[in-house]
């Protein structure tokens, strides 16, 4: 009895657990899944990699209640798929499995921004008929799009955009009879026949991306433009071939058009004005508007946007717009974007007339004058950086322009007086390169709203006042940089949550660091409560600082470690300071970027720096000793390792070449450095400047240097660019200490091995460097013939090898160096004659052959009486070979002593009669030589010996 109560208790359970269950899912997706289609989703699901687990809720019965899948209402079939990925991590990868077909209901597709790792679309998609709506952009695909996709009769929506797709037949596209929007942008279009003329045909269509498609856009399109609908056509960065196809002026009912970046040149033909529904209008980036802008633009009276910068060829009046600009476009315009384009002088008198003007970008062009004409009382926005106004900025402008939020201003030569009344509602300020001080302006604190401030060279000379650390609390950027901004960073108690870039570098900072937290609740607690060492009444509370630039003040004191407080900082730079001590070791591994070069920081470099995300890492001209730590393994995404001017020791580790894979700069000059180059650098494929110049390191170059692959491609491949950051590298050139700024580190091509004890010969595979720039083997002892491959490094600048025991003749191909500009080759065993064409000829500085006794020729005033290796008639032991050299190296030596005989001889080498006529004056006068070689051989031998410690 009491088991048969249990069991009907349990029964009970079971059937509430059941309506439980039930009532769950009609209220959440108000639909029953089918099976089938839950067992299709199922098999769908497990073909898909999905290493965050997006899709972890499709589990149970009610697939209509899983993440991104909808149902019918009353049909309960699935009809839409949304599993596009918003932001964050959480791709989906994997195989799009053909169990998607069982979900012939499905209207609504959307798998973009996931990553299919370069599959191609699969063809089946092409049997989903119901589809209105696929999305397939920024998913990872190759390949030619399918053309089954010519079977989606039904589809109003097709997004194929940033994949890296191409189209071979297009044909299927007219059977898209329900297309009303479709992107293309980055598809290659360049083997797909008659495009735009296939789309001609589809009766519904309205918006049309072929953004980038290198589309060859064709100036007609036949008889009949249908396009009935059209509303938005983007043909941006293809091939227009000089004109405006005329039937684009067919379109009437065109809102937004945009021709950016293709190669219009002519004018605007005067038919633009038929085109009365454009809203946008974009031909930025072409040539186009060499002679003006037609009357009839100004007929758009509907036209809000419009963008012509990056035109650079204006050679018209532009007070002759004036006509352009008075038509009723002077009513609708509200964004003008014309910058880049070369325009100069005072701003035409129309700009007045743009009375709804909001937004204004004239930046890098060359006006002049003053900013009177721009008092449009409804301008949002407006950027005037990198021309020429001049002048003062009138007083009362935040009671002209009310309504203004972002104001650039910089590059200018602007002055902005201390009683300034800005526009109350600015957010975005940045006046840099304006004559503001030299007081620090007081007029920032009406600025409430904030967020953004450049003050960079700005000539203020003054202390930073108190009130400035909350004059703003949504302040997110402060660029202060390069100013004479006086006094402590004091911070009082200043709680900047917003701030994410503080830039107070070469400005006169002084004292200690404040001390810094992310922790808002420091300054949510009384004093007291959370007291430590270190935390005084000045603190920064900036919990979203992620760029921290202090680089040349006069800082003093020690790093503190709540700087590692700051959760979500990526670059710190505290470069050129006085900071002195050990860097503690709480470094929370979110740094990218940590610049501490040029300070008093001594001990051994923490470990804790050390993590898979940092990028960039100068910590040169301190004195941190200890060898290269271990943890440095960690460190993948290394691409600037500089040490330089420390006193690092140990060797170079192997691991160096085999786990920092992503160097691309490794400074290590001026250290302790001991032992052999491990070969394994020549692993490192994105090395392009390696400096271990001024070490004690021993044994051979190694062969592998002919390896790296960076020094074998051309540096004009651009930049990796994080943030804005300078990344500076000192180097030695030409025999000065120069600094490498900003981007050129990463277009420099160098190898720097100099002031070592290396030897053994210089391997031939450094030939193989196709465009290294500089290489500076000098001081070394290094020995044997330099190779005739040296005239393949065709991009070399500059060549150093001085004071080595390189031996032999300078290979004649030297001369086709035709960009070498500083050569080196003092103090060697170099011997013959001087080549003395191409290149070299450029170079007739003697002094950089000195020292090589048996050097003759062009540009020594010694000259070649013989060709070697043809012996010089009336000398001793001429039969030996090291007694020839022997006798040179005499002879030159001799050089500074008998410097007028030599000047006598100068036309010595061109007459042959004359030419034995010195021999046997050489003979003659041999014994004066030799006695005068011996005499200061010690002198000179020592000499030679100073430079090489
Ligand atoms: C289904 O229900 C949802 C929410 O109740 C509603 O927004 C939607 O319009 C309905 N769809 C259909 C096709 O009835
Ligand atoms: C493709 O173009 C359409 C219409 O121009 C636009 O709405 C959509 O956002 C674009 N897709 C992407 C990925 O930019
Ligand atoms: C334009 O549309 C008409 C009517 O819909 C159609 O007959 C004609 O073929 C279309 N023209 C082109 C070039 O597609
Ligand atoms: C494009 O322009 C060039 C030079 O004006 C001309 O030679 C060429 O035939 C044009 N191509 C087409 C397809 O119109
Ligand atoms: C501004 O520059 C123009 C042209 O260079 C010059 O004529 C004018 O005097 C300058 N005005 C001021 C206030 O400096």
């Amino acid at each position: 009895m009491g088991v048969m109560k249990k069991h009907f208790q349990l029964a009970l359970l079971f059937c509430l657990l059941c309506l439980e269950l039930a009532g769950f899912c009609n209220c959440g997706g108000g639909s029953i899944c089918r099976e089938v289609e839950r067992k299709a989703l199922v098999d769908f699901k497990n073909g898909l990699k999905d290493p965050n687990g997006r899709l972890s809720s499709w589990i149970g019965l009610d697939c209509c209640s899983w993440t991104g899948v909808h149902c019918h209402n009353y049909t309960g079939h699935v009809i839409r798929l949304d599993l596009r990925r918003y932001g964050g991590n959480g791709s989906l990868e994997g195989e799009i499995r053909p169990s998607l077909l069982v979900l012939n209901h499905l209207r609504y597709l959307d798998l973009s921004e996931n990553y299919f790792k370069y599959t191609r679309i699969p063809t089946f998609l092409g049997s989903l008929v119901s589809l209105q709506y696929l999305d397939l952009s920024s998913a990872g695909f190759i390949g030619h799009v399918p053309h089954q996709l010519g079977n989606l009769s039904r589809l109003q929506y097709l997004d194929l955009s940033y994949n890296s797709l191409d189209m071979v037949g297009s044909h299927w596209l007219t059977n898209l009879s329900s297309l009303q929007c479709l992107n293309l942008t980055g598809v290659n279009l360049s083997k797909a026949k008659n495009v735009l003329k296939l789309l001609n045909t589809l009766p519904l269509i309205s918006e049309i991306n072929l953004y980038a498609c290198e589309l060859h856009v064709p100036l007609s399109l036949g008889a009949e433009i249908n396009f009935t609908n059209l509303r938005s056509l983007d043909l941006s960065s293809n091939d227009i071939n000089s004109t405006m196809p005329l039937w684009l002026f067919k379109l009437s009912g065109l809102e937004y058009l945009y021709l950016r970046g293709n190669n219009i040149q002519d004018l605007i033909p005067s038919d633009i004005g038929k085109l009365t529904s454009l809203r946008v209008l974009d031909l930025s980036y072409n040539g186009v508007l060499s002679v003006g802008l037609p009357t009839t633009l100004g007929k758009l009276c509907n036209l809000s946007e419009l963008h012509l910068s990056g035109n650079e060829y204006f050679s018209g009046d532009l007070n002759r717009l004036g006509e352009t600009f008075s038509g009723c476009l002077k009513n609708s315009l509200e964004e003008l974007y014309w910058s880049r384009a070369a325009l100069s002088g005072p701003l035409p008198s129309w700009f007045g007339n743009l009375k709804s003007l909001k937004l204004l970008d004239l930046h890098y062009n060359s006006f002049y004058g003053s900013l009177l004409q721009l008092l449009l009382p409804s301008l949002q926005a407006l950027d005037l950086s990198y021309n020429n106004f001049n002048g003062t900025i009138p007083k009362y402008l935040g009671q002209l322009l009310p309504e203004l939020d972002t104001l650039v201003l910089s590059y200018n030569n602007i002055a902005v007086r201390a009683d300034w009344v800005p526009p109350p509602k600015l957010k975005y300020l940045n006046m840099n390169y304006c004559k503001i001080g030299p007081r620090f302006p007081s007029w920032l604190q009406n600025l409430k709203n904030l967020s953004s401030l450049g003050m960079s060279n700005s000539n203020i000379v003054d202390a930073l006042p108190l009130w400035f650390w909350n004059f703003s609390l949504d302040i997110g950027r402060i660029d202060l940089s390069h100013n004479e901004i006086k006094g402590k960073i004091l911070a009082g108690s200043s709680k900047l949550t917003n701030l994410e870039s503080l830039d107070l570098s070469h400005n006169y900072f002084e004292g200690q660091l404040p001390h810094f937290s992310s922790n808002l609740a420091y300054s949510d607690q009384p004093h007291g409560l959370f007291s430590r060492s270190n935390f005084s009444n000045t603190s920064f509370i900036l919990p979203s600082l992620s760029e921290l630039y202090i680089s040349s003040n006069k800082i003093t004191g020690s790093i503190p470690s709540s700087l590692c407080e700051l959760n979500y900082l990526q670059v710190l730079d505290l470069s050129k300071n006085m900071i002195e001590g050990v860097v503690p070791d709480c470094w929370n591994h979110s740094l990218i970027v940590m610049d501490l070069s040029y300070n008093n920081l001594h001990g051994i470099i923490p470990a804790s720096i050390f993590s898979t995300i940092l990028s960039i890492l100068h910590l040169s001209n301190n004195e941190f000793f200890g060898e290269l730590p271990l943890s440095f393994k960690n460190c993948t995404s290394l691409k600037t390792l500089d040490l330089g001017n420390n006193k690092i020791s140990g060797s170079i580790p192997v691991w160096l070449g085999e786990n920092l894979q992503a160097l691309e700069t490794l400074e290590l000059r001026y250290n302790m450095l001991t032992g052999t180059i491990p070969p394994q650098l020549g692993n490192l494929t994105f090395l392009h400047l390696i400096d271990v110049s001024n070490n004690h390191l021993s044994g051979a170059i190694p062969y592998s240097f002919g390896n790296f692959s960076a020094m074998k491609t051309n540096p004009g491949r651009g930049w990796s660019g994080i943030y804005d950051y300078v990344n500076n590298i000192d180097i030695n050139m030409k025999g000065r200490e120069f600094q490498l700024e900003g981007r050129i580190p990463s277009l420099f091509i160098c190898i720097d091995l100099s002031n070592n004890i290396l030897s053994g010969e210089i391997p031939e595979e450094l030939a193989h460097l196709s465009f290294l720039q500089s290489l500076n083997l000098s001081r070394n002892q290094l020995l044997g013939q330099l190779s005739e491959k040296v005239g393949e490094l065709r991009w070399l600048e500059v060549l150093d090898l001085s004071v080595n025991n390189l031996s032999g003749a300078i290979p004649p191909t030297m001369t086709n160096l035709t960009s070498l500009n500083h050569l080196n080759l003092p103090y060697n065993n170099f011997y013959g004659e001087i080549p003395h064409s191409g290149q070299l000829q450029v170079l007739p500085d003697p002094s950089i052959y000195f020292g090589n006794q048996g050097l003759c020729g062009f540009p020594l005033d010694k000259k070649c009486e013989i060709t070697a290796p043809a012996q010089p008639p009336g000398l001793p032991n001429n039969e030996d070979d090291n007694n020839f050299e022997a006798i040179w190296f005499y002879l030159s030596m001799s050089l500074g002593f008998i410097f007028g005989f030599w000047a006598i001889s100068g036309a010595l080498i061109l007459k042959k009669s004359w030419r034995y006529a010195y021999f046997r004056f050489v003979d003659h006068i041999y014994d004066k030589i030799y006695v005068l070689v011996v005499v200061n051989l010690k002198k000179m031998k020592r000499k030679c010996g100073l430079a090489s410690e």
